[in-house]
């Protein structure tokens, strides 16, 4: 059930059986050659959206405005400061407390989400009794072993194919000739050094990835895997929210 399809009747019968949300969130930045603009929240919002079908509980539209300054540099990319970030998701969940909200699952497609996303958790897990829960799409086994078996060492850091594809399956196919020469292989110490998005300036990133891949060669995605990462991922994020939510965990 979608909050913003809601009406605020059904929303307060909800309340009377179950009290949690799913929130994805994204990202609103370049996504390389044929990656769409809103990847990290298109990516986050299909999978919620299955997920909380099969698990019977609300989801709120999702987050695109984040973090993403690394990537202003690229037409198109929005970034909004953390503590502006931060700002946003206190206001959100103070005001759904209030309304008898109180699990919160943030489903995050966006690596530079998760240092924010750790404070406001760290902040209300001090200051009231909700539950604050973050899992990133990609942290569950299944889509590991998915995204391995498909692309192994070019999924890469940005643009992954993998992303590509889920959005392929539910949104558009772009192809672009920028696109089919692999990008520069990341070293293992890039890799470690950058994890969470932790990218320099952003004329400096343009200048080192100038077509917007990190690592990742986004033309190996197909629709048909976008629609196999989706389930998968659908299927774990739902059986983590209700061992989570019942207590279970
Ligand atoms: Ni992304």
């Amino acid at each position: 059930m979608k909050l913003e399809l809601s009406t605020w009747l059904e929303v307060e019968d909800y309340l009377k059986r179950a009290s949690g949300l799913m929130i994805p969130v994204g990202s609103h930045e370049q996504h390389g050659p044929i990656g769409l603009i809103g990847t990290d929240a298109l990516c986050a919002q299909a999978i919620a959206e299955e997920a909380a079908r099969t698990a019977n509980c609300l989801v709120a539209p999702p987050i695109f405005y984040t973090p993403a300054p690394f990537n202003l540099a690229f037409p198109g990319t929005v970034s909004i400061r953390e503590e502006t970030f931060e700002a946003l998701l206190r206001d959100m969940l103070d005001g759904l407390i209030q309304q008898g909200f109180d699990h919160f699952y943030f489903l995050n497609g966006h690596g530079a989400n998760l240092a924010p996303l750790k404070r406001i958790e760290e902040e209300f897990s001090s200051r009231s009794n909700c539950a604050i829960r973050i899992r990133s799409w990609w942290d569950f086994d299944a889509v590991n072993a998915l995204r391995s078996e498909y692309y192994g060492d070019w999924e890469g850091m940005h643009a992954t194919p993998s992303e590509v594809a889920i959005t392929q399956a539910t949104h558009r196919v772009v192809e672009s000739d920028l696109a089919t020469t692999p990008p520069r292989k990341l070293t293992p110490e890039f890799i470690r050094d950058h994890a969470g998005d932790r990218h320099g300036p952003p004329e400096e990133h343009r200048r080192d990835f100038p077509d917007g891949r990190v690592g990742s060669h986004s033309a190996l995605a197909q629709p048909e895997h976008g629609a196999v990462l989706l389930h998968a991922a659908a299927g774990a994020v739902a059986m983590d929210y209700q061992d989570w939510t019942t207590g279970d965990d």
